[in-house]
């Protein structure tokens, strides 16, 4: 199967510090990748490089067998590449259902003389908007809460407005940067059953993430980064047993069960 994503010898240093080094692996169609690390480790930074929100010093970013280096990260968006971010990404005084609209309007805008006239286009493209927002706000469980400001909602939710917002792009491949952090048992649960939905529909996923639950859970492989390096890429069970992951970031002791 060609891979849907293919990474070669990427590197990002900022001063002195290789944040990521020759980073090489692929990630096929369906799959859902985990990569993990220790704190500081290039995670985030690998997830910008795909997303061309950084230049890499060197190597490549295939997508679909493009390479997409000097895209703007709006037009990989548009391409069905699509990744959260760490922190919560949302309009803070605009409501859960605004948001949701306006998450849409970049990806179809018709122009500023259809949208100013209101054509019948204008109000097929709001219909579809209309109807997208109802389902993923239903899908990650939100919809009670579409009309609360963003700000006001617990932290949870405002993590699982950042992935509605991110599935209003109609990704492909999706790139989640530690979604789990901050949530409660319950929310990580319901989280989890999402990403596996996501998966089940046909999305590919790399699913940046230290909770071990969460990982060993969902991932078919996990590539493990510690300072920059690529030191692992293997299934759960052999990231598990890998003597230099336990070492660097593991320990001997990880409950993971
Ligand atoms: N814009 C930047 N400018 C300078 N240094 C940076 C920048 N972004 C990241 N770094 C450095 O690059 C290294 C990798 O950072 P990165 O954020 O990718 O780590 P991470 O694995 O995502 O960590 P965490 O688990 O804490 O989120 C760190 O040493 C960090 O300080
Ligand atoms: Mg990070």
């Amino acid at each position: 199967m060609t891979p849907i994503l293919q990474v070669e010898k990427l590197s990002k240093q900022f001063g002195g510090l290789m944040a990521v080094n020759q980073a090489t692996f692929s990630v096929q169609p369906g799959e859902i990748l985990g990569t993990i690390g220790p704190n500081g480790a290039g995670k985030t930074t690998l997830l910008n490089l795909i997303s061309n929100m950084y230049a890499p010093h060197s190597g490549k970013v295939l997508y679909k067998g493009e390479n997409i280096l000097g895209y703007p990260p709006y037009k990989i968006a548009k391409m069905g590449l699509v990744r959260t971010f760490q922190s919560t990404v949302s309009y803070g005084e605009a409501s859960m259902w605004e948001n949701m609209m306006r998450a849409q309007l970049g990806y179809h805008f018709l122009g500023l003389w259809p949208e100013f006239l209101i054509t019948r286009a204008v109000r097929e493209r709001k219909k579809i908007q209309t109807e997208k927002a109802e389902t993923l706000l239903r899908f990650l469980g939100l919809e009670k809460l579409r009309d609360h400001p963003a700000k006001a909602l617990p932290y949870g939710y405002q993590k699982l407005l950042g992935l509605a917002i991110a599935l209003a792009g109609d990704p492909q491949l999706l790139m989640l940067d530690e979604p789990a952090a901050g949530l409660n048992h319950d929310e990580r649960v319901h989280l989890m059953r999402a990403i596996q939905k996501i998966q089940e529909n046909g999305v590919t996923v790399i699913l940046v993430e230290h909770d071990m639950k969460v990982v060993m859970g969902l991932c078919h492989r996990i590539l493990v980064l510690n300072y920059g390096e690529m030191i692992a890429l293997g299934t759960p069970p052999e990231i598990q047993r890998n003597e230099e992951v336990i070492k660097a970031y593991l320990g001997e002791d990880t409950e993971i069960a």
